[in-house]
């Protein structure tokens, strides 16, 4: 493919404009929503997004309202000028990089979108409010960019449930298509937050998918009991000595309940801090 410049719009109404006039055109347009500092796993979402769409808008804001106060709002890495130029060698039609005061309106009292039952365990409870912010954005990005279709990475395990449940819930329409994790070659999971690791913290971060691949094993060769599986992941994750987890847990894959056992298909799903560092990861646990 050719590469493009993509249009970097940077209004609300100037989006809205240019979708609708694709719509009017017959077109599919596909949203990948970022925060930027774009890396492999962003990328591939992108790739997805074009065989999903004939129209790809790639959004970039660092959305103030889903970090809570102590969390690295304020070092979340920005490079627009990188991400524009990975962007180009995908045949991205438009990137929309809005400042603040576009997707959150001075003058305007601000309203807010809640996916209850999905937000209370996991990243939901250590994170209070944050997904109350992620869903928030999203409706917004969602009405900004009037995409038929977004693309949301797997790795992000929850969320994706939880905007699932957000564009079908308020009749968005949006139909939403899941990314697999994308990982490094040694199994880290791309996050924008693997800058902050130190090279110790780097390599023991490793223990994190070499405990869900423990998981994976013992569940293909028939192990259900939730509390061992965790005890399991929770041993391998210790033998780390910059890790503190935040949470290890089993759930049902689909309405996010912790499980005893394993039924159905289900997810384990994981946060851990290395050096201040918070890193999470995921394995969906199905039939064979
Ligand atoms: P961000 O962390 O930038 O992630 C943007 C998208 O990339 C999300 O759908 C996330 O799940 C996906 N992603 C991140 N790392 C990935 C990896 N290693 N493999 C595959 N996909 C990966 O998630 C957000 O931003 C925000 O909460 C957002 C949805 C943009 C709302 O502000």
């Amino acid at each position: 493919m050719n590469p493009i410049e993509p249009k970097l719009i940077r209004g609300v109404q100037e989006l809205q404009a240019w979708s609708d006039q694709a719509r009017c055109d017959g077109r599919r347009v596909a949203l990948v929503p970022t925060m930027g500092a774009l890396h492999e796993g962003h990328l591939s979402l992108v790739r997805l997004a074009r065989e999903h769409g004939d129209r790809v808008v790639v959004s970039i804001f660092v959305n103030p309202t889903q970090f809570g106060v102590g969390e690295d709002l304020a070092k979340y890495p920005h490079d627009l000028t990188g991400d524009l130029a990975k962007l180009r060698a995908l045949g991205v039609d438009v990137v929309f990089a809005p400042a603040a005061d576009e997707m959150y309106p001075p003058g305007v009292a601000p309203a807010w979108v809640e996916v209850e039952h999905l937000t209370r365990g996991l990243c939901g409870r250590s994170r209070p409010g944050h997904f109350r912010g992620v869903t928030s954005v999203v409706a917004r990005l969602f009405n900004a960019a009037r995409p038929h279709v977004a693309i949301f990475g797997q790795k992000d395990y929850q969320q994706l449930r939880v905007i699932s449940a957000l564009s079908r819930a308020l009749l968005f329409g949006v139909e939403i298509v899941a990314g697999p994790t994308v990982r490094e070659p040694d199994g880290l999971a791309m996050s924008s937050r693997n800058a902050f690791l130190g090279a110790e913290a780097r390599q023991q971060a490793l223990s994190l998918n070499a405990a869900l691949r423990e998981v994976r094993r013992l569940h293909r060769e028939g192990e259900r009991e939730a509390a061992y599986l965790i005890e399991v992941a929770r041993g391998r994750i210790e033998k780390e000595e910059l890790a503190e987890i935040q949470y290890i847990e089993l759930c049902d894959a689909d309405t996010l309940e912790p499980l005893e056992r394993i039924e159905g298909p289900a997810v384990m799903a994981l946060a851990v801090f290395f050096e201040g560092t918070r890193l999470i990861d995921n394995t969906l646990l199905e039939a064979e």
